[in-house]
């Protein structure tokens, strides 16, 4: 049997058309021709998706004694994104093409140049060019990182021309107003990031929870970013989803929790069923101005190892900067030390959508079977059986003969447990391609036996064998096998 791994940029249009013809994901509002960066998830990506957000809210919070959760709101304070440093530099340059009008980030088109030079074999030249980027942009020469656009004589794709427009910084927030008359309305932001809710409240839960630093804050919730160039399905959405950790330590521990939350959060992808090969660490060459460590968890996507997870060792600029613009304290009284002290703050931050598109890219499988004449393809989706939208599918066999409503009875008795479907449309093979094709990992057939001795057999996913067990063991055998228990296990081995 041989199993091909999708891995080159073609296999993304499979996989975006699979995730839309099997419910997965939708372009938003696609009868009026779509919204760019923007999508809906359909019946079988809700269920992936809350399972994967399921999964990470209790690794965060039930596996660590000290993590608790948050729901903060959307909108807050405008005062809080002038703190953060959002109003003032949360900004990419664009620059645009005059003859094809297309815009672009700057320092994408030269962060390709840099990959195309890395490809032909000149690292030494490819990082020369990263490195004077990086120095215009730290000076906020504009008209540097123009120049250097120009001498590399970099064209637009689309026009194939050099005539561009000067490079200006676009600030991603979203903004809108607040209030029903516009005389008193005052401006306020969708927030880019969920990491300032929990800041913003780190003295109440504190507080109130009686929590001793070290501690942690998780929360998962929209975000949004204006992104000027929103490429590859829902890896960079203007609307997505964050999962983030805020991790509060005295001052000087800070590396210690670094390093071992970046293990932590590594062991979680593998965990998922992502292999190591598909996944790696990228030391971020440029820190933040906040920050004194930064990495990436990349996954291994159809266009390369990209991005899929920040940890970031965000000091004590934060809540600092709360401190200042609000004119409240920020401070912990550590009873250890007997010293007052803003806290230092690790960052786990994952998007939800990009580790979807991850668990998808990972789980869409192309394989040949059978030999000779009996060879064919199938294609399945081989999610860790605990994320899986459809834990089991109850088939009967055929319709007459009782067996449709032994088999509504199975799913009856097992359907509160996990999610549970019935098929009863169309040829035996035919269904389990069904199920294959969502990634449903077991397949339970109701056939004459099971009227005699109410044994079902389990048609697994990967392997195709069959097992006959007794109804009576469905539960507890499934059960376990769909469980999360068994992610939560090897985060704790
Ligand atoms: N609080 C830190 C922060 O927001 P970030 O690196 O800008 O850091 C964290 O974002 C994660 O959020 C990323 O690793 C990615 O998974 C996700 N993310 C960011 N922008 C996104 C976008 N436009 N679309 C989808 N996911 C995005």
């Amino acid at each position: 049997m041989e199993n091909k791994k999708q891995d080159t940029a073609s296999a993304l249009k499979d996989i975006i058309s699979h995730a839309k013809e099997y419910g997965f994901v939708f372009p938003s509002s696609e009868i009026y021709d779509g919204l760019q960066a923007v999508y809906d998830y359909g019946q079988n990506g809700v269920e992936l998706k809350n399972n994967l957000k399921t999964v990470w809210y209790k690794a965060m919070t039930m596996l660590n004694d000290n993590v608790v959760g948050l729901d903060a709101s959307i909108f807050m304070h405008p005062l809080t994104w002038k703190a953060s440093g959002h109003v003032d530099s949360f900004n990419d340059p664009m620059i645009d093409n005059k003859d094809s009008k297309k815009r672009y980030r700057a320092d994408t088109l030269l962060e390709e140049r840099a990959a195309a030079l890395e490809d032909e074999g000149k690292e030494a030249e490819a990082k020369a060019l990263l490195q004077k980027m990086a120095k215009c942009l730290d000076a906020g020469d504009l008209e540097g990182v123009r120049q250097i656009i120009i001498d590399e004589n970099i064209k637009c794709p689309v026009s194939n021309t050099a005539n561009w427009t000067e490079v200006r910084q676009f600030n991603l927030m979203f903004s809108t107003q607040v209030g029903a008359v516009s005389e008193d309305a005052s401006l306020i932001y969708l927030r880019p990031e969920t990491a300032q809710g929990i800041f913003v409240n780190f003295l109440n839960v504190q507080k109130t929870g009686r929590m001793k630093v070290p501690f942690g804050i998780a929360q998962i919730g929209k975000a949004f970013r204006n992104e000027i160039v929103a490429r590859n399905f829902i890896f960079r959405m203007r609307e997505f989803e964050q999962m983030e950790m805020q991790f509060f330590v005295r001052p000087g521990t800070e590396m210690e929790w670094y390093s071992k939350w970046k293990e932590t959060r590594m062991k979680f992808h593998l965990a998922l069923g992502i292999p190591a090969t598909s996944l790696k660490f990228h030391d971020h060459d440029k820190l933040a101005h906040y920050a004194n460590a930064a990495v990436d968890i990349e996954y291994k996507f159809p266009f390369g190892f990209k991005e899929m997870e920040g940890i970031h060792s965000r000091t004590d600029f934060d809540l600092k900067a709360h401190q200042d613009l609000s004119r409240k304290k920020q401070q912990y009284f550590d009873p250890e030390i007997n010293e007052n002290y803003i806290p230092y703050v690790v960052e786990t931050s994952v998007g939800a959508d990009r580790l979807f598109l991850a668990i998808l890219c990972n789980a869409y499988t192309e394989e040949t079977v059978g030999e000779g004449e009996q060879e064919k393809q199938r294609v399945f989706l081989n999610f860790h059986p605990a994320l899986a939208p459809v834990k089991v599918a109850v088939l009967p066999l055929v319709k007459k003969d009782g067996l449709a409503e032994k088999a509504q009875e199975i799913v009856n008795s097992i359907k509160f447990a996990f999610n549970t479907t019935y098929d009863d449309g169309g040829a035996i093979g035919k269904r389990y391609t069904r199920q294959d094709l969502i990634g449903t990992p077991y397949c339970v057939v109701v056939d004459y036996q099971t009227m005699e001795d109410n044994t079902v057999t389990v048609r697994d996913r990967n392997t195709m064998t069959q097992e006959r067990i007794s109804i009576a063991d469905l539960k507890e055998k499934i059960g376990y096998a769909v469980s999360m228990e068994r992610i939560f296990e090897k985060l704790l081995s």
